[in-house]
């Protein structure tokens, strides 16, 4: 199966560098406001997608266990020192387009800042759909294009794109800004409801940035989050969607071998070797390392 290319955060200090000491609590808080007023009080299994040094993993306090993907293991490396080892915490790096899991597990999924590096948005919205459970929550920050600055720039004509129309626009390699009618419509022709919408960082100005406190940015941005029910021109939208709920009740997963499928065959249960698993219908081979299941390639 082929899928579209990878942002790869492989070695990259992203944590440190962009938000440790890049000038970036007012962005942090303020999307921590955003989840607080998004999350669901409790939930049993949340997947967080793009998971990253795991910088939003403790907010989501309610679920009894996360599973934290990304593609890139030297993140998760970076999350499992930040989080430690227990049962609560699942670590896989994966391709979003390629989810290793059964259909219908999570009650619960974040995708963080992470939309933003997909190229093929609905593709990844698919898989997302595919392994969440009926009436499960879905949380989705994603880069919004039409944005106050790119409309400013775009009349001055400093920028030679529109934020108006519905496509993509990829401003850097592999990085995305989407236009807020197309996520609907995409999460719309998955099924899901969209509960909530939240703008966030709107004050997202250096500037201003060096000159009022990040605490009280952030609270200002608080108080303005909830007018993206009514219209959405900050740069960054956090929304609740929702699965249509049904009344049968699933049973839940007993063993972490049993959330897992192959991702190249789809075959399951997956047997467990110790330092790894293997597949029952294609015979390919996955390491778990250093408390990591690794499903991006298989071993020779
Ligand atoms: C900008 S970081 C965000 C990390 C975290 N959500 C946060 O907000 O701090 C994006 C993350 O998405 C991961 N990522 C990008 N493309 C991916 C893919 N196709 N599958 C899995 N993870 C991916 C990267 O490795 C990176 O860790």
């Amino acid at each position: 199966m082929t899928t579209p290319p990878v942002c790869d955060y492989e070695g990259s200090d992203y944590q440190t560098s962009f938000w440790d000491q890049g000038g970036r609590q007012y962005e942090d808080r303020a999307e921590a406001i955003a989840l607080k007023r998004l999350l669901p009080a409790r939930g049993k299994l949340l997947l967080e997608l793009g998971a990253g040094a795991g910088r939003n993993t403790p907010r989501y306090t309610g679920y009894e266990r996360i599973v934290l993907l990304d593609y890139s293991r030297t993140q998760l490396q970076q999350a499992r020192a930040r989080l430690g080892d227990s049962p609560r915490y699942i670590y896989v790096a994966a391709d979003i387009y390629k989810l290793p899991f059964i259909d219908a597990l999570f009650d619960g999924a974040t995708m963080i800042r992470t939309l933003h590096h997909m190229a093929e948005a609905p593709k990844a919205l698919t898989q997302v759909r595919q392994v969440l459970t009926p009436g499960a929550t879905f949380i989705l920050e994603y880069a919004n294009k039409l944005n106050l600055k790119a409309i400013l720039r775009y009349w001055l004509g400093k920028q030679s794109w529109s934020p108006f129309t519905l496509e993509p626009v990829e401003f850097a390699a592999l990085n995305f800004d989407f236009h807020p009618h197309a996520i609907r419509q995409w999460l719309a022709e998955l099924g899901f409801s969209i509960e909530k919408t939240l703008t966030v960082s709107h004050f997202r100005i250096g500037a201003l940035k060096r000159l009022l406190p990040a605490g009280f940015l952030a609270g200002l941005d608080g108080l303005i989050q909830p007018t993206g029910a009514l219209f959405q021109v900050s740069p960054s939208v956090f929304l609740r969607a929702v699965t249509s709920p049904s009344s049968q009740a699933l049973p839940a997963p007993e063993t972490v071998l049993s959330l897992f499928r192959c991702p190249e065959c789809g075959a399951q249960p997956l047997q467990d070797h110790g330092d790894h698993l293997s597949c029952p219908g294609c015979a390919q081979k996955w390491a778990f390392r250093d408390g990591i299941y690794d499903f991006r390639e298989a071993l020779k």
